[in-house]
């Protein structure tokens, strides 16, 4: 529906018996990490810098809620409020539209300012701009490791929608249950024995 690549979806993924929110972080970046975490978090799953760079694409759509970069707009720093790095224009609008994101947490903004609804290249053309609009989008143009793949797939969409097919198809398949571990559940919300 928003364009992008075709990639082969595998069925079957079972699910596990053990659902906690607690396991979660550690499991998944944060929009406060170094990149050196978020290349180590991406490495301990089996996922290389170009790989990390390509998944990282797919802020091209979608929103983030105000608090994950109300620090680059609010209170970067005591000399300078606003990230330097931020485009001004494009801070001042984030600043706008998350003025009240305290009394109303559900506050968002597109990740892609450009073409928010389109999967295109566009991510990584805006970040050289100022509009990454997470401190990790910013940072993959910054550190030395990440910026020769994010100036690549700004300057070939073709490279990174191969890349990000290949990187997606490794990702379904990341710590599948096999044998008798796991389930298919009759009920996508519930294990099929719930243990009182
Ligand atoms: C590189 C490290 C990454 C960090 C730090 C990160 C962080 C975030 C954060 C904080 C949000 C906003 C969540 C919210 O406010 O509700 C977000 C949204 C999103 N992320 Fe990431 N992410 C990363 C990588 C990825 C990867 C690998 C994918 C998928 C392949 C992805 C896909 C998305 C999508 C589609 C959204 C928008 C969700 C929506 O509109 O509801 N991100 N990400």
């Amino acid at each position: 529906m928003v364009g992008g690549p075709f990639y082969q979806v595998r069925l079957g993924r079972k699910d596990g018996f053990l659902s906690k929110s607690t396991r979660v972080k550690g499991n998944v970046p944060e929009s406060n990490m170094g990149t050196s975490e978020i290349i180590a978090l991406f490495g301990a799953k089996g996922f290389n810098v170009q790989e990390t760079v390509a998944l990282s694409g797919a802020h091209t759509i979608g929103f983030s809620h105000c608090k994950e970069f109300a620090n680059r707009i609010f209170n970067y720093s005591k000399a300078t409020p606003v990230d330097p790095t931020l485009n001004p224009r494009f801070a001042d609008g984030l600043k706008m539209a998350c003025a009240n994101y305290g009394s109303n947490p559900t506050v968002s903004a597109f990740n892609d300012l450009m073409t928010p609804n389109k999967f295109d290249n566009m991510y990584y053309q805006n970040l050289p701009r100022g509009l990454g609009l997470l401190s990790t989008d910013r940072d993959m143009i910054v550190d030395s490791r990440t910026k020769y793949f994010a100036n690549l797939y700004a300057k070939n969409q073709t490279l990174f929608f191969d890349a990000f097919a290949r990187a997606m198809e490794k990702l379904s398949v990341l710590g599948i249950k096999m044998g008798r571990n796991g389930e298919i559940r009759r009920r996508c919300d519930q294990f099929n024995n719930i243990v009182t």
